[in-house]
């Protein structure tokens, strides 16, 4: 395992415990051979070695890094701009390094190692003779993880200015026919997260965010998988990109049916200067590669996001239980009112009261205040502190959410530095929200901020905080920047939040930081380097939340994912569902409520109080074991998924069906991830009732459903491994 060189013939295989990935020099060009399930190493290794036509020249060759305008067609990886105004490059081999462990990269989020004999880093140099371009190919593979993590650094080493165009990440041609399919996450506010699949035909197939976030619309991810992919077998090749702002990724078929698959900061509007000495990172890719199926590629992010890329004290903490103000009161609160929330929630269990927007300044609506991070004392006549201390003796924990990348034009912060905002002198100001962006690429903003919420967070006890962000960059410019790189601003937003981030976190280290973007609209790993849990959604409806929550588990883990159980009607669509079924949809994340828990008859408290003793006991299972997704709610009426103890001795199974169905047959739930020789006990949240079948069975037959005849049904199993003999 690791990496193994064959100088004379330019190869290098990289090879982890399940997969290898194969490059070979071909003409100075690093060209890419395989990647797929593990390869035993042969020497030499002539029968993977390049068949291309020779006269076909680069536009049949299966790149690492492609260039433009010099005969392959296809979509470049990257492209410069000569200070003469040309735009060909031509880069060519020179040489490789090999390090121990995984690089941290300058400025960016990055997963990590906590020993280098957990991975190796292969670093390739690349030159362009001519413009003195050199890039960096960096791939970094994990021994026991079917990871394989790239980036790339474009450096100016010549004597004139360059122009990036264009520098993505990663790039891979998959060579000869493939029959792809591409599957990602598609949607919109409030519909995060929906899982779209369909076949690649020659031509492009591309999503992308021009918002300057990664966006409601796509997520930064995109798998291909076969025509015969499911969730449990099948060959899947995911790349998901750790960033935050625009991104693109390009399935692109030729037209002898080759793949080519890139990913990257979108190069729509992209531009960077490189002085001569001057360099440029770009964020990194994290590919995953899985011959089981969907759900054991999802596995593999899971794994390393969790313990790898998200970081400090509450990464392996087993989250708090919350109560959150927003749904139950908007704007409208005052002190006494949090309190009483707070009071109730001692009641039942909860661990932590979070209050939302509406706390500062005088905003009494959306409109106004962002940036003026002083507590409204009308609302709150104590201050922060004293309802914060008032809820702390209650025993809970007091949580704040602040949107501290927005400014409102009615603001104190606006009416003394109009000029902090993103915007383009002489053109009008998009407010959306009522709001502007500030300009994060200025240091006097950040380190405004910064000072702020400091002063905020060193003198309230605050336990957690949501940092929230209610709208997409537009007008993006920076008075700060001169012309010729005002087409950098959007990457230097996300550099300077990045920067930001990183102080913040690391002068608070006892605070739970859980990002938010109007729910799921920043949901990326970029985000979850910082902050280790991010809100799924703003809607809260526990049918709706079903789709949103099994979609954003295709790349992200468990732990990240905040669900809470909401009023009905609930506020996003209406509908009415029974509090067991959404306590069983939001206990399958990190759980909380978002209602004003004064309200509730004394019968719903004690299904509360059952709900909160419930989560306490199984959530270790629920937020660091393995999903298991057994029923998909984009294929019908049921949904149904497991938690799985990594020693496979114990789970935990939640079944839901929407609607009844009238007449109907007998209904198996067959689980998955059990140890088939063991047997295990089950505990049946529908009948109480325990017993006892072999993991073959449960996995090959299944567990059987009780009939039932109502809508929004929703059952949880408990699985225990007893000893084997009893089975
Ligand atoms: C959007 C968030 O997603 C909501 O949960 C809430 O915090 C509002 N913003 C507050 O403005």
């Amino acid at each position: 395992m690791g990496i193994i060189v064959q100088e004379q013939a330019g190869l290098f295989h990289l090879q982890s415990s399940g997969m290898s990935y194969i490059l070979q020099i071909v003409d100075g060009h690093p060209v890419h051979v395989y990647w797929g399930s593990r390869l035993k190493h042969r020497e030499p290794m002539s029968d993977l070695l390049i068949s291309t036509p020779k006269k076909a020249g680069i536009d049949r060759l299966p790149q690492e890094y492609p260039q433009y305008g010099s005969g392959d067609f296809r979509n470049p990886a990257y492209q410069v701009e000569l200070e003469d105004g040309t735009r060909i490059t031509e880069l060519k081999y020179e040489g490789y390094r090999m390090t121990k462990g995984k690089p941290a990269l300058a400025g960016l989020p990055a997963v990590y190692t906590e020993d280098e004999t957990e991975a190796d880093t292969l670093e390739l140099d690349l030159t362009d003779a001519y413009s003195g371009l050199k890039v960096v190919l960096s791939y970094s593979i994990f021994a026991d993880r079917d990871v394989i993590i790239r980036s790339a650094r474009l450096r100016n080493e010549g004597g004139t200015k360059l122009r990036l165009r264009r520098a993505l990440s990663a790039s891979v041609d998959f060579p000869g026919k493939r029959d792809f399919e591409i599957t990602y996450l598609s949607g919109a506010w409030a519909r995060e997260g929906n899982i779209t699949r369909k076949a690649l035909h020659q031509g492009e197939t591309r999503i992308d965010s021009k918002r300057g976030m990664s966006s409601h619309q796509f997520n930064p991810f995109a798998a291909l998988v076969t025509p015969e992919t499911t969730e449990h077998h099948g060959e899947a090749f995911g790349f998901s990109l750790v960033y935050s702002g625009g991104f693109e990724a390009d399935a692109e078929v030729d037209s002898f049916g080759s793949t080519r698959f890139s990913i990257g900061i979108n190069s729509f509007d992209f531009a960077w200067l490189l002085s001569p000495g001057e360099s440029f990172q770009t964020p990194e890719t994290v590919m995953v590669y899985s011959g089981q199926g969907l759900g054991d590629m999802s596995r593999t992010y899971h794994r390393l996001y969790r313990t790898r890329l998200c970081r400090g004290e509450y990464r392996d903490k087993e989250r708090p239980v919350l109560v959150n103000n927003w749904e139950a009161t908007y704007f409208d609160f005052n002190a006494d009112k949090l309190v009483s929330i707070a009071e109730e929630g001692a009641k039942l269990g909860i661990e932590l009261f979070v209050l939302d927007d509406g706390w500062f300044g005088k905003r009494d609506s959306d409109n106004s205040s962002l940036g003026d991070w002083y507590e409204d004392r009308r609302k709150l006549p104590g201050g922060l502190q004293d309802v914060a201390e008032r809820i702390n003796q209650l025993g809970l924990e007091f949580g704040l959410w602040v949107e501290p990348e927005m400014i409102s034009p009615d603001s104190m912060l606006y009416r003394e530095h109009p000029d902090w905002c993103l915007h383009v002198p002489g053109r009008r100001r998009s407010e959306a929200r009522w709001q502007l962006v500030l300009d994060y690429t200025r240091k006097e903003v950040r380190d405004y901020i910064y000072d702020s919420l400091s002063t905020i967070f060193s003198s309230v006890p605050v336990s957690y905080v949501k940092w929230d962000m209610n709208r997409c960059l537009t007008e993006i410019g920076s008075a700060d920047l001169p012309p010729e790189r005002q087409s950098e601003t959007a990457h230097r937003y996300v550099l300077g939040l990045y920067e930001l981030l990183e102080r913040i976190t690391t002068a608070f280290p006892h605070i739970l930081f859980e990002s938010c973007s109007s729910g799921g609209g920043r949901f990326d790993p970029g985000m979850l380097y910082y902050m280790p849990q991010t809100w799924t959604s703003d809607n809260t409806d526990a049918v709706e939340r079903l789709k949103i929550q099994y979609g954003t588990s295709l790349v992200y883990p468990v732990s990240a994912i905040g669900a809470h159980v909401s009023a009905v009607p609930n506020h996003q669509v209406g509908r009415i569902t029974p509090l067991d079924f959404r306590g069983d949809v939001a206990m399958s994340g990190n759980f909380g409520y978002e209602l004003d828990l004064t309200k509730f008859s004394e019968e719903d408290k004690e299904t509360v109080k059952r709900q909160i003793v419930t989560y306490k006991e199984i959530r270790g299972l629920v937020q660091r074991g393995d999903l298991y997704r057994l029923k998909s709610p984009f294929e019908g009426n049921e949904s149904a998924w497991m938690f799985v103890s990594e020693n496979k001795e114990e789970a935990l199974v939640y079944y839901f069906q929407v609607m009844a169905v009238p007449n109907a047959p007998q209904r198996f739930l067959r689980l998955a991830g059990l140890h088939p020789e063991l047997a295990y006990e089950i505990q049946s949240g529908y009948s109480g009732e325990q017993s006892i079948y072999g993991g073959d069975r449960l996995m090959q037959l299944g567990l059987t459903l009780p009939y039932e005849q109502k809508d929004h049904e929703s059952g949880w199993f408990r699985v225990r491994a007893i000893s084997p003999d009893k089975a």
